[in-house]
C-alpha cells in the first residue's frame, strides 16, 4: 500500500529532495511551500517533482495547513525560515506559531496522522561539546561577547577554564539556541515531540548538521556556506571567514538528510527521540573554501576580517551514534558532494553576489561584529 505524505517546504534544498526519494519509493507526495522570496527569487523552481501533489502557500495560513493534512499519513515538516536575518518575529512566527498551529489542527480535526518527523537543527546546541585535559568531556557555553570582542575564538572549559578541544556533541547535551533561529528550532522540536507523548502519536525531532548540495538557494546570502562561498567566488570575490575561520562544522549531503527521513519514518527505534543527524566529522571552514576554490579552479583566497557573529558556536560535530544504531550511514563524502554541487551550479544563469548587500544590513543591524569594537 503506497503511504501519503506531506513535506512542508518540499521546494527547498532538503524537501524537495526528499519528495524525489519518497516518490522514488512509491509514496505519494503533496508538497505544501509559499516559495519564500529570500529563498527563491525566480519563482516556482523547475525541480519540484511533477508526481507530487504542488501546493502553493504559506503553512501559517490555518485553512490552507488544514487542507493540505488530509488523508496524509505522515508529514514531514521541514519548512521553516532560517540563517541570520534579521526578522525575530517573523522567524517566531513561522518556525514555532506554524509548528504549534499545525499540531492543534491535527489534534482538532483528529487526522489520523501516524508519524511526524520534524526537521531541527544543530543550531539546538550552545556549543559543541569539548575536551578539556582535566575534566574530559565538557559542555561549555556559548562563548561571552567580551571574549570574542578581544579576538580570542577558544572554546574554554565551564569548569576550569583550561581550551577545549572539539568533541563529538550527543544528544543530551544542553540544548538553548543562541540565535533566534536556534531558539525557533528548540521550539520546533519540542512542540513535537511533546505534543506526540500527550496524544501517543510517533514523533521525531532529526537535528540536522550543516545540509548542502545542489538546489541549494543560490539567493540566500544568509544561510548556507557552501552556495555563499560558490557565489562568491563565481563572481571572483573572496570567500569572508567570520572569526579566523578555524571554526569546524559536521556537513552532510542532501541526500543522505533525505534518507535519515525516510528511515525516521519507517523505524520505530527514533521515534520519541530529539536526534543528531550528521557525518560525524568536523571540517574547519577554511577547509571549505579550499575546496571550492580547487574544484572550481579559481584561485582566490578567504578572507578573514576580524569580523564575528555572537551566539554562533566554534565548533560543532555530531555524535551519531544514535541514527547510525538505527541504520544511518551517509553515503556521499565532502569532496564528492561539493563537486555534485558545483555541477548543479554551474547549469544556473546569472549567479550574482548577494552577500555584500546582506554583509552591509548585517552589520548595521549589529549581527555580525568586529574584534576590538566597544558597543557594536
Ligand atoms: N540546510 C541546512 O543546513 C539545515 C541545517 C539544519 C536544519 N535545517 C532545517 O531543515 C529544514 C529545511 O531546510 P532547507 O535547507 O531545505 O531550507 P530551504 O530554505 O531550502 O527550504 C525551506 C522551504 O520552506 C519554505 N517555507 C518557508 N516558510 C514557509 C511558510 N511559511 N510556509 C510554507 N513554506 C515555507 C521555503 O519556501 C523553502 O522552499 C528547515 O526546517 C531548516 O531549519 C536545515
Ligand atoms: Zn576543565
Amino acid at each position: 500500500m503506497s503511504k501519503r505524505a506531506l513535506v512542508t517546504g518540499g521546494a527547498g534544498l532538503i524537501g524537495s529532495h526528499l519528495t524525489d526519494l519518497l516518490v522514488g519509493e512509491g509514496w505519494q507526495v503533496r508538497v505544501l511551500d509559499n516559495l519564500e522570496p529570500n529563498t527563491h527569487r525566480r519563482g516556482k523552481p523547475s525541480w519540484i517533482n511533477p508526481k507530487a501533489e504542488f501546493v502553493k502557500g504559506d503553512l501559517r495560513d490555518r485553512e490552507t495547513i488544514t487542507a493540505a493534512l488530509r488523508e496524509i499519513d505522515v508529514v514531514f515538516h521541514q519548512a521553516a525560515y532560517g540563517g541570520y536575518m534579521p526578522e525575530i518575529s517573523k522567524y517566531v512566527h513561522v518556525n514555532s506559531l506554524g509548528t504549534a498551529q499545525m499540531l492543534e489542527v491535527i489534534r482538532e480535526n483528529n487526522l489520523p496522522i501516524k508519524k511526524i518527523v520534524v526537521a531541527s537543527s544543530q543550531a539546538v546546541y550552545s556549543e559543541g561539546a569539548g575536551d578539556c585535559p582535566k575534566h574530559g568531556l565538557v559542555f561549555p557555553a556559548v562563548r561571552p561577547v567580551e571574549q570574542l570582542r578581544q579576538g580570542d575564538w577558544e572554546v574554554h572549559c565551564p569548569i576550569c577554564g583550561a581550551i577545549t578541544k572539539s568533541a563529538p556533541t550527543p544528544e543530551n547535551a544542553p540544548v538553548g539556541g543562541e540565535t533566534v533561529y536556534g531558539l525557533t528550532k528548540v521550539d520546533q522540536e519540542k512542540l513535537v515531540l511533546l505534543w506526540g507523548k500527550q496524544v501517543g502519536t510517533p514523533t521525531v525531532a532529526l537535528r540536522y548538521s550543516c545540509t548542502y548540495g545542489p538546489r541549494q538557494s543560490i539567493f540566500n546570502p544568509y544561510t548556507g556556506v557552501i552556495a555563499i562561498f560558490c557565489t562568491r567566488l563565481l563572481n571572483d570575490l573572496p570567500p569572508v571567514l567570520y572569526e579566523d575561520g578555524e571554526q569546524t562544522r559536521d556537513f552532510s549531503f542532501v541526500e543522505d538528510i533525505a534518507r535519515a527521513n525516510l528511515l525516521a519514518a519507517d523505524t520505530d527505534k527514533l521515534d520519541g527521540f530529539a536526534v543528531n543527524v550528521g557525518s560525524g566529522e568536523g571540517t574547519p571552514i577554511r577547509k571549505i573554501a579550499e575546496i571550492l576554490s580547487t574544484l572550481l579552479k579559481i584561485n582566490i583566497k578567504a578572507e578573514a576580517r576580524g569580523e564575528f557573529r555572537p551566539g554562533e558556536m566554534r565548533h560543532l560535530t555530531s555524535d551519531t551514534k544514535l541514527v547510525r544504531g538505527a541504520g544511518y550511514k551517509p553515503q556521499i563524502g565532502l569532496e564528492s558532494g561539493i563537486q555534485r554541487y558545483i555541477d548543479w551550479i554551474k547549469t544556473q544563469s546569472n549567479i550574482r553576489d548577494y552577500f555584500s548587500e546582506a554583509e552591509q544590513i548585517l552589520r548595521s543591524k549589529g549581527i555580525v561584529h568586529r574584534v576590538g569594537m566597544k558597543n557594536a
